[in-house]
């Protein structure tokens, strides 16, 4: 965090240092011709990312470079480093005169160069930087430090680090993309005239009904379990969805979506689930079919992954050459094609079909079982399934009655991809008043929902939404096994939290 404000200080100090790679050579052609002053008379140096320096076009004088050395080789004639400050991917070579090299100045260890931007000689590389100082900021042990230089470290051996990992390059690359993804999701909303709205974290409301609740007290509640005095009174949770409160603004704005951290008590350690994680969701009104949400879900994941592709293709390209060598053809063949959808009751026979035999036998009523979504999407040729019209029974008391037989099928909608299973999951609400009141009274819900309710008597209209688990989809693009590889902190059970 500190460095976080340390550095828009100093880029509010140092102008030159935001204009884009296009422009910044311009602002330099003031400081090269102070550079035969004495040192404390020059203007700074201007300070350059990375990816800035990288990018550049022209050469130029007095630049300044921070980051960390990734990178050190010494000879006889020259000392070269390779710097990284997180900008990108590929770092920035220094080019020094070795005696320059000092103790300190080693792998993982904070640097500060100044010299000049130069064309650089090597085919791979654009520019490199020419020192004319090099100043240690911080030392790095590197007999303690976990990562080593020029090793490709595995995700999960890094994962034992969850305070050092983000200067491995996978995991640089993956936070980069997780970034982008962020924007390229709030662009799509945005761009299609979606309200943002940021919905509670605590909340009272368990709005999936399945039982799988963080509940929050002070730490006072928690000593005296006795008589509780709830601090609002009343239980409160960590929210496993914000759709009953997209549901109320999208009674006021048409079309909302939010994309937040959700939380989930399920004791799973499986490869797909995390207790926290964000998820994506969308709700719009005066929508009466089903299938205008699943283009919503369709348009929203295409758009999302060709903008984090156009826009890290670096980045995308460690994970597709690394991580899933397969993965890159299969997701630009995917986001040529139409999703494919089937209902449940063919997802039913299909399985039934099947000649494999399955751990939980196949049977109409049944809730799909992660095997069960493995090869309902081999059988659809290893794409991306949408599941519609699941049995009454198996899902919330917010989906839409199909009325196709006595409270037989709901309007839901489940998103299957290859390699993860569930990653989107949506349907049409219950816009009607009689037809939800007694839904609610026969689980014993029709005080808690009453606000809920109102809902359906104060200008009530079809409508329909669906959330996206962010973890799940960024696993899918770049063809991550584990969840935990996804987010910014892992966590494992019975040690302590970061
Ligand atoms: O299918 P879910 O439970 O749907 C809802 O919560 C709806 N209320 C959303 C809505 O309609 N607005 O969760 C949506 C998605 C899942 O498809 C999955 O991708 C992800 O959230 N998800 C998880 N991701 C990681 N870890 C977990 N424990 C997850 N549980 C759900
Ligand atoms: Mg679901």
């Amino acid at each position: 965090m500190l460095g976080a404000r340390g550095g828009w200080r100093a880029l509010r100090r140092c102008p030159s240092s935001i204009v884009s790679s296009s422009s910044f050579s311009s602002s330099f052609s003031s400081f090269s011709s102070s550079s035969s002053l004495p040192r404390e008379q020059r203007a700074p140096a201007a300070r350059l990312r990375v990816r800035q320096a990288l990018g550049a076009r022209e050469a130029a004088g007095e630049v300044q470079v921070q980051g960390w050395v990734r990178s050190i080789r010494s000879q006889k004639e020259v000392l070269f480093l390779h710097i990284n400050d997180g900008s990108s991917l590929e770092s920035l070579q220094v080019v020094a005169d070795p005696s320059m090299e000092s103790r300190d100045l080693t792998f993982g260890s904070a640097v500060e160069v100044r010299g000049k931007l130069v064309k650089s000689p090597h085919k791979m590389q654009n520019m490199e930087l020419k020192a004319e100082s090099i100043r240690v900021v911080g030392p790095c042990d590197t007999l303690l430090f976990p990562l080593k230089a020029k090793e490709r470290h595995p995700l999960e051996y890094v994962r034992q680090f969850p305070h050092l990992r983000c200067r491995s390059n996978a995991l640089g690359a993956l936070l980069r993309i997780r970034s982008e993804a962020t924007a390229a999701i709030h662009s799509f909303f945005q761009d299609h005239g979606y309200v943002h709205i940021h919905t509670p974290i605590i909340t009272s409301n368990d709005c999936e009904g399945a039982g799988e609740l963080f509940q929050i007290e002070t730490s006072n509640e928690t000593q005296k379990s006795a008589e509780k005095n709830h601090f609002f009174n009343v239980p409160a949770f960590l929210t496993v969805s914000g759709q009953l409160h997209l549901e109320v603004m999208a009674g006021a704005f048409t079309h909302v979506f939010t994309f937040g951290p959700t939380f989930r008590a399920e004791n799973s350690q499986s490869r797909r689930h995390l207790a926290e994680f964000y998820m994506v969701e969308a709700e719009l009104s005066f929508t009466e079919s089903l299938q205008d949400i699943m283009q919503v879900m369709e348009d929203l994941f295409k758009t999302a992954t060709s903008t984090v592709f156009s826009r890290c293709p670096r980045d995308v390209e460690l994970f597709h050459k690394y991580v899933a060598p397969a993965q890159k053809g299969r997701l630009e063949q995917m986001l040529k094609n139409k999703f494919v959808t089937i209902s449940y009751n063919e997802a039913v026979e299909i399985l039934k079909q099947a000649s494999q035999t399955f751990a939980f036998k196949p049977e109409w009523g049944c809730d799909l079982q992660t095997e069960h979504e493995k090869y309902l999407v081999q059988h659809c040729g290893e794409v991306p399934v949408f599941v519609i019209n699941y049995p009454y029974d198996l899902k919330p008391f917010y989906m839409r009655d199909n009325e196709d037989g006595p409270q037989r099928t709901v309007a839901a909608v489940d998103l299957l991809v290859p390699g993860i299973g569930e990653l989107c999951g949506g349907s049409l609400r219950e816009e009607r008043l009689p037809f939800l009141q007694s839904r609610l009274q026969r689980l014993g819900l029709a005080d808690t929902y009453q606000w809920y309710l109102d809902l359906r008597k104060f200008g009530s209209v079809p409508h329909g939404g669906f959330g996206m688990g962010f973890e799940r989809y960024l696993q899918y693009i770049l063809g991550v096994d584990n969840i935990k590889d996804v987010i910014p902190f892992p966590r494992f059970p019975h040690s302590c939290l970061l």
